[in-house]
């Protein structure tokens, strides 16, 4: 299974999708009968939900322009690990190896492409702070030249 990632250069984010693609390598060569597969697959979902509930957190409190398009992607994706969850539940069949392989590719290309521009925005927002940080203090300064 292909575990290549972009990381970001956030410690934080690059941590959480290191440890998401670990988890889908290590459901990927799980056997399927037995009851760990399944707990395992629920802790994996729960991690992924928690993933994307952060980034969602960290998105709001800066006001990010594209949340709604990013947290769409988001929702389809635990919408796909939950039916596939149930599928697997409900016919106790087995799981394929693409199934596998089609999560490790969508996080990989989600941290590609969506993930990699809110980086981005985050790193010119903390350029944009303070820069106005600067200014301010730049007109305190003459403000007080002046008086
Ligand atoms: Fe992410
Ligand atoms: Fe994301």
């Amino acid at each position: 299974m292909d575990k290549s990632l972009d990381l970001l250069g956030h410690d934080e984010i690059d941590h959480q999708h290191r440890s998401l693609l670990d988890g889908i390598a290590r459901l990927a060569v799980m056997p399927q009968d037995s009851p760990r597969f399944l707990n395992e697959w629920v802790r994996f979902i729960d991690e992924i939900r928690s993933h994307f509930e952060w980034e969602e957190a960290e998105m709001a409190s800066l006001e990010y322009p594209d949340t709604a398009r990013h947290r769409r992607d988001h929702r389809r994706q635990v919408a796909a690990l939950l039916e596939h969850l149930r599928s697997f539940r409900e016919a106790e069949g087995v799981v394929s190896r693409e199934v596998f392989q089609a999560m490790s590719d969508w996080t990989a290309r989600h941290v590609r492409s969506f993930d990699r521009e809110f980086m981005a925005f985050l790193r010119e927002r903390e350029v944009w702070d303070l820069r106005q940080e600067l200014v301010l203090w730049e007109s305190d300064f003459l403000l007080e030249q002046a008086s």
